[in-house]
């Protein structure tokens, strides 16, 4: 199948999916979700990304209709429903091989036509379990360049960045500019020059063999990546500090790396024009990664990546 898809509970041959135009989510970006990835077809750090889940919910005043147990209930369900069918990539990481990622997704559901979220009240939840499509390993062993958008004067992003909604233009659009320059991720720069996060990603520099990152405060959110990372960084002994991160200490930084669900850890060897170090991807974020290879598990769990 390799695509399994559930609408309010019942699975539905995706193909087939529909959800109502008069929906919120699709009319307003009126929805809150999750990505969440497997190992070994198993749903990984759920806790922590419904815990987020509900953050969000709460911060966007919208109802997560079910407990977490039925959440997890029913992500098993649909993840069980996409096995199978799986064809062989020859360039993917090895440990992304036959998973899934499941996006979780509550709208606040149907109503007349107009903002007031009181015209809604039955919220929907679809969840997609999808073949988990991360970078090639060829990133991880080269490393991946980014750009940088925004900055003084430029577009400025709307919304709770602590609150993971659907309302995605301004990334949308950076993701596209990002492309433009043949860059994988788009760095986000807010209105004072800091680098806050990446339009689906947290950023780390190592400088003078301190992990740096930016702090909740700065607008980013709160990624479940980021926070493993920080914890295995500490317990290898590796001084981190939350700080906020100027682009141009981050253009100077000696290693820099992005995490998310799908990512794991990725060196980053450009921002914009400039190399990061030696334009390849640094001991501290090999490091990191296979710490947290051990740790993820999945195929070749234990295996450093392979770097150089
Ligand atoms: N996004 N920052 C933003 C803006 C994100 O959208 C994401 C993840 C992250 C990293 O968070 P985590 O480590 O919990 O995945 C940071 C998901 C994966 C997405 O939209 O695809």
């Amino acid at each position: 199948m390799t695509i399994g898809v559930s609408i309010d509970g019942v699975l539905v041959p995706a193909g087939e999916a529909r959800v109502p135009v008069f929906d919120r989510g699709f009319l307003y970006g009126d929805s809150v979700y999750e990505v969440i990835r497997t190992y070994g077809l198993a749903p990984f750090a759920t806790t922590p990304h419904l815990d987020r889940l509900a953050a969000s919910a709460e911060r966007t005043a919208l109802r997560i209709p079910w407990s977490d147990a039925r959440m997890e209930e029913e992500i098993g369900r649909v993840v069980q429903a996409s096995r199978g069918g799986d064809e062989d990539d020859p360039e993917g990481a090895p440990w992304n091989r036959g998973e899934r990622s499941i996006r979780v997704v509550v709208t606040r559901g149907s109503g007349e036509m107009g903002l007031d979220p009181g015209l809604a009240s039955d919220p929907m939840v679809v969840l997609l379990a999808l073949p988990l499509r991360g970078p090639p390993l060829s990133a991880y062993r080269k490393g991946v360049p980014t750009w940088p958008v925004g900055g003084p004067g430029g577009p400025r992003r709307g919304g709770d960045p602590s609150a993971k909604t659907g309302e995605h233009l301004f990334h949308v659009l950076a993701v596209r500019e990002a492309r433009a320059h043949d860059a994988h991720e788009a760095l986000l720069v807010d209105g004072s020059g800091y680098v806050t996060e990446g339009a689906s990603s947290n950023v780390f520099a190592v400088r003078g063999g301190v992990l740096e990152t930016p702090p909740l405060g700065a607008g980013i959110l709160a990624g479940v990546t980021r926070a493993l990372v920080v914890g295995i960084a500490r317990d290898l002994g590796i001084p981190v500090q939350e700080r906020p991160l100027p682009l141009s200490a981050l253009e100077g930084a000696d290693e820099a790396f992005l995490t998310s669900t799908v990512r794991e850890v990725l060196p980053v060897v450009r921002v914009g024009d400039r190399a990061i170090g030696r334009g390849e991807p640094g001991p501290v974020t090999g490091r990191l990664h296979a710490a947290f290879r051990e740790r993820a598990g999945g195929h070749e769990s234990g295996k450093a990546p392979p770097r150089g």
